[in-house]
């Protein structure tokens, strides 16, 4: 390890910023793999930059080798994530990197997938090449919640996705909910989808909003390159109506029901009605499922957060009241204040005129 000095680790920053910037470019498309971005600068000059765009595809240090090309010889790689040790679909990235005979490799993030962990950084530094890790590594993290947490844990990273009204309330008695939030809101949860492996529901909302969940239309990128989450409903007594809207596409509809022959011959997957964690353990293990949004109605929402696997709340807030008999967004029954479930504010954002919430549940009771 290199000592570092403040002007040492500017620079640093400076270029592993430019890596994350780049990372982010494939942050819809490159699922299930991770975003990882890479740049490489000789003499304080970029010389190649690049980012994995989608699985199949080169990874972001190739692209940044190819632009560098003899240049890279004595260069300094950045890489957000540490570069891969296995033969994928791709040679290893460790590989390209001895091959090149760059100097020095600075990485922001390890990686806890088995394949790799610790053997990207040893290839490099046994081939002679000086490793430095840990630069910008919270940043790099919030590029790969998802694929950090399954590799880690075999479990995906689980955001809940809610919009109420000020008196917080998700829908009126009838099951009418639209809409509660303005455009600004609702686009923003496009975001939340396109970088979700799957969007989870529950049954009564697919009933009653004869909802899609699907990318429609995102500000700046061509929707046609987004790899589309799988929708998947929680239906344990199989009731999803063969003419439900996200039926029109069934190939990345998923139904956690009994089995079901006209499902099957319609392509979709089915899965066996399980518990919520194991569902979860499913979805991250057989199907490389690594982020997940929940956008259900408040008896699968609850489920969710009294089980525990919520990761982050995403809370829609829109300033209008729908008064009492409208549904709560949480219908736990809880008597004492020791009861209640506290979350950490982490963002605030204003969107038109609603704002979005940012919440870490505390899991600990108070
Ligand atoms: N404002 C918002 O953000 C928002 C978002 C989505 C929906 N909504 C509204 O919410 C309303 C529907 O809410 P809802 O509470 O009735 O329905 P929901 O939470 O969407 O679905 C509930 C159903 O999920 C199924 N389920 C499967 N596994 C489950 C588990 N482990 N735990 C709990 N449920 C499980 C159950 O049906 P089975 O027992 O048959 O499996 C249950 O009845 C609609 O009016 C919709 O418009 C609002």
């Amino acid at each position: 390890m290199s000592e570092l000095t403040q002007d040492h680790l500017s620079e640093q920053q400076y270029w592993m910023q430019r890596a994350i910037e780049l990372a982010r470019l494939g942050q819809y498309s490159t699922k299930p793999n991770p975003n990882v971005g890479c740049v490489i600068v000789k003499d304080g000059q970029l010389i190649g930059e690049g980012y994995h765009p989608k699985a199949g595809q080169p990874h972001a240090e190739v692209f940044a080798l190819r632009q560098a090309g003899d240049h890279a010889k004595d260069a300094t790689a950045y890489v957000t994530l540490e570069p891969c040790a296995h033969y994928g679909r791709t040679p290893p990235c460790a590989e390209a990197l001895v091959k090149a005979q760059v100097k020095k490799v600075v990485v922001a993030c390890s990686d806890p997938n088995p394949l790799v962990a610790g053997k990207g950084v040893q290839i490099l530094q046994n081939a002679g090449i000086e490793v430095e890790t840990g630069i910008c590594v919270d940043e790099a993290k919030t590029l790969n919640f998802g694929f950090l947490k399954a590799m880690s844990t075999g479990l995906p990273y689980v955001r809940l996705k809610v919009a109420s009204s000020l008196d917080g309330r998700t829908a009126m008695a009838s099951g009418e909910s639209k809409w509660i939030t303005g455009t600004e809101a609702r686009q923003d949860v496009q975001h939340w989808r396109a970088i979700s492996g799957a969007v989870i529901t529950g049954i009564q909302t697919v009933l009653a909003d004869d909802c899609e969940l699907n990318v429609r239309v995102l500000t700046d990128v061509d929707v046609s390159t987004v790899v589309q989450p799988k929708r998947i409903v929680l239906d344990r007594q199989g009731q999803l109506p063969l003419s439900a809207k996200m039926l029109q596409n069934p190939e990345t509809v998923m139904v956690m029901t009994p089995f079901r022959q006209e499902l099957a011959d319609l392509g979709v997957i089915q899965l066996t009605p399980q518990p919520l964690n194991q569902l979860l353990q499913t979805l991250s293990q057989q199907y490389q499922i690594y982020d997940v949004l929940v956008e259900a109605g408040a008896t699968l929402s609850t489920a969710f957060l009294q089980q525990g696997l919520v990761d982050e709340m995403i809370s829609y807030v829109a300033p209008t009241l729908l008064g009492q008999s409208a549904r709560a967004m949480f219908n736990a029954e809880f008597s004492k204040m020791a009861e209640q479930r506290r979350f950490e504010l982490v963002d605030v954002t204003q969107l038109g005129q609603d704002i979005r919430l940012r919440l870490l549940p505390i899991q600990e009771l108070i």
